[in-house]
């Protein structure tokens, strides 16, 4: 990967832990300063240490809950106080509830809607101008729920689909920053680490036989790891992808069925 001029910025969302850390991480290790977004400021902070080791030449920490519809444009107008500017936007906070359709709620489904459809929204249009300017990119993670739907997971499979629509629609502007998707499949995070207690329980299994089970189940040689999305992720924010624009890349350990 060629080496970037100049120290360029970034915003990721659910930097706390899980993909949107490696992400950051990542972005750090290409010479990106960060802005690191999501509700627990203690690990924010670890992150950002984290991020600096890796060779950030700046950090920033933006603890709020970014449901409610203020948090994005403040975070936006802080990150680029700080860093004078804004190169790249990681939309990647997301919690949706599994389960069956007939027992989950209104407030459910309204509730990983504001997350990670309605944030990414405005996110999306807060650091619009800001992106033109540094002719930077957008990176929105979905999720393979998008493209395979499945019956225990009727609110993210809508919701990751809805970001690709979206995605798709912003991109063709053509007069913005680059915009393009990343749907990951099953990788070792803490939401990873629910689904199979949850597994282990529902089938009264050990955790290591349920991870197993579940494995099989998933059609995967193995699970994925974060950086298996954060390297993806680098390269989208980076100038070798200046011609990729508008596409959807499943990192997936080849578990989705179809193509
Ligand atoms: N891991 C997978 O296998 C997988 C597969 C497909 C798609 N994805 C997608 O990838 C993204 C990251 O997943 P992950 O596995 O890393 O999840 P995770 O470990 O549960 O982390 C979620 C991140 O979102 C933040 N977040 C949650 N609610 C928030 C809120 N209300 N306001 C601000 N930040 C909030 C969390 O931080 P705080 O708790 O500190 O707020 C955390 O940083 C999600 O969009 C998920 O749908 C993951």
């Amino acid at each position: 990967m060629r080496m970037e001029a100049q120290a360029r910025a970034a915003l990721i969302t659910g930097a706390s832990r899980g993909l949107g850390r490696a992400i950051a991480l990542a972005l750090a290790s290409d010479g990106f300063a960060v802005a690191l977004a999501a509700r627990d400021e203690r690990s924010l902070h670890l992150v950002a240490a984290e991020a600096k080791s890796a060779g950030a030449p700046d950090t920033l920490v933006l603890a709020g809950d970014l449901r409610a519809p203020e948090e994005p444009v403040k975070a936006v107008e802080q990150a680029v106080a700080q860093f004078g500017g804004l190169d790249a936007l990681v939309n990647n906070a997301g919690a949706t509830a599994r389960g069956d359709f007939l027992a989950l709620t209104d407030e459910q489904h309204l509730d990983g809607f504001a997350l990670k459809y309605h944030a990414m929204v405005r996110f999306c249009r807060a650091a619009w101008e800001p992106l033109v300017t540094r002719k930077g990119a957008i990176v929105n993670i979905s999720g393979i729920g998008a493209h395979t739907p499945e019956p225990g997971f009727t609110i993210g499979g809508p919701v990751n689909s809805a970001v690709i629509n979206f995605s798709k629609a912003i991109s063709k502007r053509l007069d913005g920053p680059r915009v393009n998707v990343v749907s990951p499949g099953h990788i070792e995070t803490d939401r990873l680490s629910r689904r199979i207690d949850t597994y282990a329980e529902g089938h009264g299994l050990t955790r290591d036989a349920a991870k197993e089970a579940m494995r099989g189940e998933l059609g995967i040689a193995a699970y994925g790891q974060p950086d298996d999305i954060a390297n993806m992720v680098r390269y989208l924010c980076s100038r070798d992808a200046a011609y990729v624009n508008g596409a959807c890349f499943v990192v997936d350990g080849g578990a989705t069925p179809g193509i």
